[in-house]
C-alpha cells in the first residue's frame, strides 16, 4: 500500500528568513519563541529573526539551547514557552537546535519525562506546540521531518521522539545564506548525511514512488554540488542546491531509516558526528544489502553517474575520500572496541524495520567489524 505523506509548507532561498514574519503571521501566529543557541545567537541570528517579524508581532529570545540535544535543554526550551505565554517555536540551527524544539513542543502540553514519548506516540494526547524551522545547516532534513532525536545527557544515546505529524514543522524556512559560513568539515559531514537520508529512504520497501523521485533528485544534487560547497564555503549556488538536496532527505526518510543510521544510533553516546557515521557506514551496508536491491542500485547509478550499480559503494567511499571523510570509525576518531555491544544494541533497533534485509546479530558484527578495522 502506497502512503503519500505532506512536509508542510517550505519556502527555501537567499533571503527566505526575510519571509519570517509575513509565514507565521499568515498562519496567525503572534508571539513567538525564537530559539537558538549562544554560539548562533552570538552570531546575531536571533537579532535577525527578531527584524523579519511583522509590526503586530513580538518574538521572544530564548538563545540559551544547549547545542546538544539533550533533555534539559528541551526543558528549558518548554518552559520558556510556557512563561512567556508564546503560541509557535522557532527553531533556528541544525539538527541538534531542531530536534529540541521538537521535544519542548510535546512538552509544552504533555508532562514530563519525555521519554515515555519515545516509540509511543499515541501517549501524548495534551497541545503540541506548533513549530517553524530554520536550518543554519545543510544536513538534517529535520526541518520536515517527523521525528527527531534527543539525549537523556550528553555521553547517552539518544531516543526518538515523534511519530505521525506531532512534531512535523507547519513551516520550514530555508535560507541558504545561513549556510555560508559553515566550516568545511561541517558541510561534508552535514551533506552526505543528507545523501544517506536520500539512499536509506529510496532503499526501503515501503512504496512511494513520488518520495522515490525526490530522494533520487537530492542524490544527484549532493554528488553534483558537496565537493563545491565543500572547497567555497561561499559557493552561492552548490549552497543553494546543498539546502534543497537537506530538504529532500528529510522528506525521503518519511520511508524510514536503515542500518547506517542504526550505526549512528550506536554510536551516539561519543561525540562523533552523525552525518560522517552514515556517510561513512553507508558503502559498507549497501555492499551487505547489495543482492535485494540490485534493481535500485541502477537507478542510484544513474543519478550518480556510475556506469551499474556494483560501482555505487565505491562511489560514495571515493565522494568521502574527495570531501575529507574517512572510510572507518577509527578514522572518526571512535577509540572503543565494543563491536559485540554494538551489535547487540543494533540488531533489534527500530530502524532496521525498513531495511531491504534485515540482518542478523552475527550480519551486524560483521559490518561493525569492518568499520572498526
Ligand atoms: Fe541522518
Amino acid at each position: 500500500m502506497a502512503i503519500l505523506h505532506n512536509f508542510g509548507r517550505v519556502i527555501l532561498d537567499f533571503g527566505a528568513l526575510n519571509q519570517l514574519g509575513a509565514q507565521t503571521a499568515a498562519l496567525g501566529f503572534r508571539r513567538p519563541l525564537l530559539v537558538t543557541d549562544p554560539s548562533l545567537a552570538a552570531l546575531g541570528l536571533i537579532d535577525k529573526a527578531n527584524a523579519a517579524l511583522t509590526p503586530d508581532q513580538e518574538g521572544v529570545p530564548f538563545g540559551e539551547a544547549d547545542p546538544h540535544p539533550i533533555v534539559a535543554s528541551v526543558e528549558a526550551i518548554a518552559e520558556a514557552y510556557k512563561a512567556n505565554g508564546c503560541d509557535v517555536i522557532v527553531a533556528m540551527g541544525g539538527g541538534s537546535i531542531i530536534d529540541s524544539c521538537k521535544g519542548a513542543a510535546i512538552l509544552t502540553g504533555n508532562p514530563p519525562p519525555l521519554v515515555q514519548y519515545s516509540g509511543h506516540p499515541e501517549k501524548v494526547t495534551g497541545p503540541v506546540a506548533p513549530i517553524v524551522a530554520i536550518p543554519t545547516t545543510a544536513g538534517t532534513g529535520s526541518e520536515v521531518s517527523r521525528g527527531g532525536g534527543i539525549h537523556p545527557r550528553v555521553g547517552e544515546r539518544e531516543f526518538g521522539i515523534g511519530g505521525e505529524d506531532l512534531v512535523l514543522p507547519r513551516l520550514a524556512i530555508c535560507d541558504p545564506e545561513l549556510t555560508l559560513s559553515l566550516p568545511p568539515k561541517l558541510t561534508a559531514g552535514t551533506g552526505m548525511d543528507a545523501l544517506v537520508h536520500c539512499m536509506e529512504g529510496f532503499l526501503s520497501p515501503k512504496i512511494n514512488p513520488i518520495v522515490d523521485a525526490i530522494a533520487l533528485d537530492g542524490i544527484h544534487r549532493v554528488c553534483t554540488y558537496i565537493e563545491r560547497a565543500v572547497s567555497d564555503g561561499n559557493d552561492r549556488e552548490a549552497r543553494w542546491h546543498m539546502m534543497l538536496a537537506a530538504t529532500q532527505g528529510g522528506m525521503a526518510i518519511s520511508k524510514g531509516l536503515g542500518m547506517a543510521h542504526t550505526l549512528s544510533m550506536a554510536l551516539s553516546d561519543t561525540p562523533v558526528h552523525h552525518g560522517a557515521v552514515v556517510s561513512v557506514s553507508m558503502p559498507v551496508v549497501l555492499r551487505f544489502l547489495e543482492d535485494k536491491v540490485l534493481d535500485k542500485l541502477d537507478r542510484l547509478a544513474e543519478v550518480m553517474n556510475c556506469r551499474n550499480g556494483g560501482q555505487v559503494a565505491a562511489a560514495i567511499e571515493a565522494l568521502n575520500d574527495r570531501v575529507g571523510l574517512p572510510r572507518t570509525f577509527r578514522g572518526l576518531g571512535y577509540e572503543k572496541n565494543d563491536f559485540v555491544e554494538l551489535s547487540a544494541y543494533s540488531t533489534p533497533h527500530r530502524f532496521n524495520e525498513t531495511s531491504p534485509k534485515k540482518p542478523s546479530e552475527a550480519e551486524f558484527r560483521e559490518v561493525i567489524t569492518e568499520l572498526l578495522a
